[in-house]
């Protein structure tokens, strides 16, 4: 399949001197068109960064964005606003205008965008609604008068106003019921089918990911471990990190084997990460060698790619 977007060693940092954060480091990965890439990793891995550097939200400190063979790395303000159209994001708050009526958010997007004026206004709007399976008279409703998983569809119809073909999902889910959970991802689900949406989800809700992604990327400490087809990596993870991230999730059958790896203690601080594999402090196969130089990530004879020097045994 044809590559929506590229990205080759994309790279961000926060602060100076010795306050500089690494929050991504060199990671580079495609996402075909129609494709659902899930992001995982624990908090503070970079996902929200990574996500946030696709669409330019925030400075790249290196590499490169190509968006449908455009660079977005340096574009100019006024060529990425225009861009802004194809490419959005949906937060896991919505952020809504608590004085502004459901409508009215939704008029100003496509005021600010010039879309649908004039009498096309009132039915796109009720389109909108209608699309994530809110009502037309839920038009003249202000934020406080929607219950949590109505805001989310709000904030996604505000998303797919611009009829974007490209989606970063950041933590969607996460503000979220459990039944509601599941009705979101039920939405996006379908409005994937029925728009066409390429989707990088980010969670750290492994059964989600499971259930909505076609792809899985595993980041640790800004640094990619592992990249697999989401059955392949559900079914037999390779990666340590990856092998430990999926046994520390709940498991939902009380009668499954209990988990062999346990991911134990917190990340070490970014500011100072490890020398070698940046896992290598908390990894139960680490040898004397992964504290020296970093694993590239490589491809494995499985197809899969992998970040580990002990690759080969792995997986
Ligand atoms: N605006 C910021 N200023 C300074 N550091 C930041 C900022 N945003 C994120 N970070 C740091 O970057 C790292 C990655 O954070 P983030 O991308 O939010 O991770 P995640 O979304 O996976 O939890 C963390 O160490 C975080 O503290
Ligand atoms: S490179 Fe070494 S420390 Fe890192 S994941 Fe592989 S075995 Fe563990
Ligand atoms: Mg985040």
């Amino acid at each position: 399949m044809k590559p929506m977007l590229r990205l080759e060693n994309l790279t961000v940092e926060f602060g100076r001197g010795a306050q500089r954060v690494r929050a991504v480091h060199e990671v580079s990965f495609d996402i075909a068109q129609g494709e659902t890439l899930g992001l995982v990793g624990e908090s503070g891995s970079g996902k929200s960064s990574l996500g946030r550097a696709v669409l330019q939200l925030i400075p790249v400190a290196g590499g490169s964005v190509h968006f449908e063979g455009q660079e977005l790395v340096g574009l100019s303000s006024g060529k990425m606003r225009s861009l802004r159209r194809h490419v959005q994001m949906v937060f896991q708050d919505p952020s809504l205008n608590p004085r502004q009526r459901a409508g009215d958010m939704l008029s100003e997007v496509l005021s600010t965008h010039a879309l649908h004026t004039g009498a096309e206004r009132g039915p796109r709007i009720a389109q909108l609604l209608d699309l994530v399976g809110l009502k037309t008279e839920h038009a003249e409703r202000f934020p406080h008068e929607f219950s949590g998983g109505q805001k989310q569809r709000l904030g996604i119809a505000r998303a797919l106003a611009v009829e974007p073909s490209f989606i970063v999902a950041d933590e969607p889910l996460s503000a979220l019921d459990m039944s509601i959970q599941a009705q979101i991802v039920n939405l996006l689900i379908r409005l994937r089918e029925q728009l066409g949406l390429t989707l990088l989800f980010i969670s750290h809700d492994l059964d989600m990911v499971q259930y909505l992604c076609d792809r899985v990327v595993v980041l640790y400490l800004g640094r990619v471990m592992e990249i697999a087809s989401t059955v392949e990596l559900f079914s037999s993870p390779a990666h340590p990190y990856t092998r430990a991230l999926l046994s520390a999730a709940p498991v939902p059958d009380p009668d499954q084997a209990p988990p062999q790896v346990v991911l134990h203690g917190d990340p070490p601080s970014p500011l100072n990460p490890p020398s070698g594999c940046v896992f290598r402090t908390r990894c139960p196969h680490a040898l004397a060698a992964c504290a020296e130089t970093t694993p590239e990530l490589r491809p494995t004879s499985a197809g899969r790619l992998l970040a580990c020097w002990r690759h080969d045994e792995l997986n």
